[in-house]
């Protein structure tokens, strides 16, 4: 008899050929063998619940597969192995005949696995006679069994996994290897505008029928998160009450939850030394820079809700993965479990880490026919009471998934690689940020004239106020740093040990360093501020500076931001902001803003804020409107920047500066007042100013302890303690999520 060698060596000198799709055929079959081989017959025995099947029942049902809708149709000759296995091994086909019911698979301890060996072997010898004459008629239906396969051997490692997560033992699949590490890259969102696209399979190479006919759709401007939701942003939901908080929740999932008592992810164990998951290689710590798995449609829901976003519908996510095909996207299936995100621009993890869950209900494309007979059923008939999920995952065999790839389950399933991908509404017309020009132009056309303050601050403006704080009438700054300095060891025993300090819009970080000298329990420094060289350069210092302190900055709008970096995962967060820039907000800014700082810092965290307070008029006047005219020039500056950005042409010489004491609202206020009657124009339009008339340019709020307590409380902050200075008052108040 031949030795593989021999046979090795005569396919090498061409004397032995084997046809193409034989090959084809016998490389999957091999794969899915090879993913027993560290599997005991006992392994492959057990069923662990009705929705996983034990891998005895893969390796047969594949096998009858071929031989039902292949070997018996269409090999002359061929004698079924056992006819009684139509019966244990058809999965769902009416049309082939009853079967045993799906939660009884782990019943049929016959046939032995070695007998369910002896039946693949019999099947693989059919079809090598089978496909030794072509694949002329069938060719489909081979490319389908060949899938069908693939598919199973997805399930096999699912269905593993959950047994091997229900014995106490925790054995492991694969060999244990430590968690890959390292940090998740800052969250980012790239945008899509949108508009008529074109979503389905193409036609080009093997495709399942529920992902045709390719067909358009319309997409409103929307933008995708460049990578998956992490293990350490899910911790953050959690810390925020996320698995007890109704309000996230669709009705349904907020049922089951309750119902089954969800509290994490399905794998996750709390210890004593904190949260474990169990993976195919074994139980591990919970790896914060990992993406998180084995969530549900609902989890995956109730996250994007508590996050201030939502999940993506199908259609955008193949739009967006068009751009990233998984060729040179797939970081490699097989590798048992979902890597990090690299760093990098485009979105990622596309591929081959975790299926991601779409809010799209699985239903037919426009115009879908399911094939005729049996083989119809392979698909179609599931389109009800299911989500769909995209892009394949780390136990999905390499080769099999594409950007038209359809998966699907059930809202409250939780067994298979399932991830979160965050999606929101973005840059349309009418979900668009304002733009400089859209505020400006808006701004001028009031009958109150205003412009809001954010704009003072371009490279001028921004060292115009840098030297306002050292101006003898601008207390604020001056009185804030000494008094942070004289109440830093107070403050800091309101910071736990191993904290996250985050801080809101940190510019140079300057205030920080007092509470980081006198915090020294810190472990995680995050500045958030939208100036990404700012940040850099603030974190930079600071890194240098705290050589044991991580630096973990986030490059986005503070009143926008949705999650913490990794670094600060499970960690006790303690949010900053100083210098009274909450006074810059409308009231109904400031509130919101808290309140987004609460779902960010999280159930529990603390928050140091700085505020003015209100005091007598002469005072809070001589501060904006000082001697050597500084603030007077910042206040113009506004009128340079809108003609050297927006093409206007103010004359900064007819317009005084004026900043005055608004007792009834408490707040200073800043306007440029017309000199005389004019008319200015801006982006190609023109403005009226009456002489005397006023375009408002920012409030300063001043505020008292207990008023600003109220605010707070509005948006879930209880104040805990204040600290006020000496004459002229201003607070540092600790704030309690
Ligand atoms: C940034 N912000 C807190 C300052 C303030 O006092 O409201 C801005 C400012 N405007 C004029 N002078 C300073």
């Amino acid at each position: 008899m031949a030795q593989p060698e021999d046979e090795a060596r005569l396919r090498a000198h061409g004397w032995l050929t084997e046809p193409a799709a034989l090959r084809r055929y016998r490389a999957v079959r091999q794969a899915t063998l090879a993913l027993t081989r560290s599997l005991t017959p006992e392994d492959q025995q057990a069923q662990s619940m009705p929705d996983a099947s034990p891998t005895k029942w893969h390796l047969a049902h594949t096998s009858w597969f071929f031989e039902t809708f292949l070997l018996t149709p269409r090999l002359a000759g061929y004698k079924a192995f056992d006819p009684r296995f139509g019966y244990l091994f058809n999965s769902y086909y009416e049309a082939v005949g009853p079967r045993q019911p799906r939660p009884e698979r782990g019943l049929l301890t016959r046939p032995s696995l070695a007998d369910v060996v002896a039946y693949r072997e019999h099947v693989d010898a059919g079809m090598a006679r089978l496909l030794a004459g072509g694949t002329d008629g069938f060719a489909d239906l081979l490319d389908l069994g060949l899938a069908h396969e693939e598919q199973h051997q997805e399930l096999i490692l699912m269905d593993i996994l959950h047994l091997f997560a229900a014995s106490p033992l925790n054995p492991a699949y694969a060999p244990p290897r430590r968690a890959p590490g390292g940090a998740a890259p800052p969250l980012g969102f790239v945008d899509f505008e949108g508009g008529v696209v074109e979503i389905g399979h193409d036609g080009s190479g093997f495709a399942f029928d529920n992902e045709g006919p390719r067909h358009k759709v319309w997409l409103e401007p929307f933008a995708l998160a460049d990578r998956l939701v992490t293990n350490g942003e899910w911790l953050g939901f959690m810390a925020d009450g996320g698995y007890a908080r109704p309000e996230f929740w669709l009705s349904e999932g907020w049922a089951r939850a309750r119902a089954e008592d969800w509290r994490a992810p399905l794998y996750w164990q709390e210890g004593p030394d904190g949260w474990q998951v169990m993976t195919l290689r074994g139980l591990r710590p919970v790896d914060p820079a990992q993406p998180v798995a084995h969530v549900s449609f609902y989890e995956a829901e109730a996250y994007a809700a508590w996050a201030g976003a939502r999940l993506p519908t199908e259609a955008e996510w193949e739009h967006a993965a068009a751009a990233f095909p998984p060729e040179g996207n797939l970081l490699g299936s097989g590798r048992l479990e979902p890597a990090p995100a690299p760093d990098g621009r485009g979105l990622k993890q596309l591929y081959g880490d975790l299926w991601e869950w779409t809010r799209s209900a699985y239903a037919p494309y426009p115009g879908f026919r399911p094939a005729p007979g049996a083989v119809g059923e392979y698909n179609g008939k599931f389109m009800a009471s299911q989500f769909v999920l995209r892009g394949g995952a780390c136990v999905t065999p390499e080769g099999h998934v594409r950007a038209s790839y359809r998966n699907f389950f059930y809202p409250q399933q939780r067994w298979m690689f399932s991830g979160v991908r965050l999606a929101r509404d973005a840059a349309g017309p009418r979900a668009r940020v304002p733009s400089f020009e859209d505020d400006v132009v808006e701004g001028l056309g009031k009958a109150r004239k205003s412009v809001p303050p954010k704009y003072f601050y371009d490279a001028e403006g921004s060292r115009l106020f840098e030297a306002i704080c050292e101006l003898p009438e601008y207390y604020p700054t001056r009185t804030e740093t000494a008094l942070l300095r004289a109440r830093a060891a107070e403050i800091a025993q309101a910071i736990p040990k191993g904290a996250a300090l985050v801080e809101f819009g940190s510019g140079a970080s300057v205030k920080t360093r007092i509470l980081l000298d006198a915090a020294p329990q810190l472990a995680v420094y995050a500045p958030v501020d939208i100036s990404p060289e700012a940040l850099a350069a603030a974190a930079h210092d600071i890194g240098r500076d705290y050589p044991t302190l991580t630096v973990a900055p986030l490059a986005e709008d503070f009143t926008r931001a949705l999650t913490l970096p990794a670094q600060a995962a499970g960690r006790p967060v303690v949010g900053f902001f100083p210098g009274s820039t909450i006074g810059n907000f409308t009231p109904h800014e400031a509130r919101a803003f808290l309140e987004g700082a609460r779902r960010l810092l999280g159930e529990g965290a603390a928050f140091i804020v700085g505020i003015d307070l209100v005091k007598d008029a002469a005072t809070l006047t001589a501060a904006y409107d000082d001697a050597l005219g500084v603030t007077a020039a910042f206040n113009r500056n506004l009128l340079a920047r809108i003609n050297r950005e927006l093409g206007g042409d103010f004359d900064l010489d007819a317009f005084d500066h004026r900043a005055v004491w608004n007792e009834a609202d408490s707040r200073i206020e800043m306007h440029l007042e017309s000199r005389k009657a004019q008319t200015v124009h801006v982006a190609g339009r023109a403005f009226q100013f009456a002489a005397g008339e006023t375009l408002h340019t920012e409030n300063s709020c001043k505020f008292t302890v207990e008023g600003f307590a109220r605010l707070a409380a509005s948006a879930g902050w209880r104040l805990e303690r204040e600290w006020v200075s000496p004459a002229p008052a201003f607070a540092v108040v600790l704030l309690r999520a």
